[in-house]
């Protein structure tokens, strides 16, 4: 029997170096070296995102290669993120590609990091049952640096609905965890604060944006003011209601994001709806999406295995295996982009 084609994935588009080996769906490894640097500087430093990348590529390939049980040569296809992201990080896995591609005489794909956090959903996964979604579906894309709902009706045939206008969702966590004085990425933080809060002892107005656009600015600065208003009066009031700050700040974003999908399904009569990127790993955005579902049965709602969910290589190699399938191959002359562009 024919082998299935061996897909590489490389990602470096912010601040971890990912390598995943695919074949068949199936993902064979999948190594993801952490930048923890940017901890205490509350936010990715550009600079340093780069020259770690160029530090860690080769380790986190080697021992994607190792772990997968593979030998180098039988790699058929190498897949890299060419954007959005940062440039100097995203330029590290560029060449890196394209070196790898020219070396071992393989197929270059180029990755748009947004479709590929929307793909993440075509991974098999052998332990549970693969349940992965029908065209078209709508995904709800909730990231570091994006915010978007997505009408996917094929694997490449993507129209963007509504978006934010201004900062992203992740952005909007990591900002608020911020003040509260988490270290940066802050939405695990907020998530684990949450745990023992009562989401109803602080009340946050939700933004009201038109059609499928979402909107954090004021969101956001309606927090931060809330904030410092109250430790004007108490200088203790962030440490004596953490929990309970946390899980009322998560809790109005979770129902944000529900309330803008009711519209979308309504607006699309498409009720299967696929949650993706670093943002969709909050549990309680998963358990209200979920039980949204359960009692609305035309819903149908796919949630990313978690290690799927903030970057990663697999979800690189995925898309660039249902590239490969479909023969849509790159040239090595491809420049890396930072700015978001229509699929
Ligand atoms: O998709 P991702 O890894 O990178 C981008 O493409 O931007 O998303 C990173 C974002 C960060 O803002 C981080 O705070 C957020 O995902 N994030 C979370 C959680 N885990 C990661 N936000 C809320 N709850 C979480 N559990
Ligand atoms: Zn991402």
């Amino acid at each position: 029997m024919k082998k299935k084609p061996i897909i590489i994935g490389i990602e470096s588009s912010c601040d971890e170096t990912a390598v995943s080996i695919i074949q068949n769906r199936y993902v064979l490894s999948n190594i993801v070296i952490h930048q923890y640097i940017h901890k205490k500087y509350g936010g990715v430093v550009p600079e340093l995102a780069s020259r770690l990348h160029d530090k860690n590529m080769i380790i986190a390939v080697h021992k994607s290669i190792h772990s997968a049980k593979i030998k180098k040569n039988e790699i058929d296809a190498v897949s890299f993120t060419l954007g959005p992201g940062l440039i100097g990080s995203l330029l590290v896995g560029a060449s890196f590609a394209k070196s790898f591609s020219m070396g071992l005489d393989i197929p270059l794909l180029t990755v748009n990091h947004i479709q590929a956090h929307i793909l993440t959903h075509f991974i098999k996964n052998s332990n549970i049952n693969n349940y992965c979604p029908k065209f078209p579906f709508l995904s709800l894309v909730i990231s570091g640096g994006h915010t978007q709902i997505v009408k996917v009706d094929d694997f490449f045939q993507m129209k963007i609905l509504g978006s934010t206008l201004d900062d992203a969702i992740g952005d909007t966590f990591d900002k608020i965890a911020r003040i509260l004085g988490f270290h940066y990425p802050g939405g695990p933080m907020i998530e684990l604060f949450s745990k023992n809060g009562n989401y109803k002892k602080f009340y946050f107005s939700k933004p009201l944006i038109n059609g499928l656009n979402f909107s954090f600015s004021g969101f956001k600065s309606h927090i931060l003011q809330f904030i410092k208003n109250k430790l004007k009066k108490n200088p203790l009031f962030i440490k004596q209601n953490i929990s309970d700050i946390c899980a009322s700040i998560q809790r109005t974003i979770a129902e944000i994001l529900l309330e803008k999908m009711q519209k979308a399904t309504l607006k699309t009569n498409i009720f299967r709806i696929a949650l993706a990127g670093g943002v969709s790993a909050n549990y309680e955005i998963r358990r209200m999406f979920i039980s949204f579902a359960k009692k609305n049965k035309k819903w149908e709602i796919f949630i990313p295995k978690k290690e799927y969910t903030t970057d990663n290589g697999a979800m690189i190699a995925i898309t660039g295996l249902l590239k490969y399938e479909k023969k849509l191959f790159d040239n090595i002359y491809v420049s890396p982009y930072s700015k978001f562009k229509e699929f």
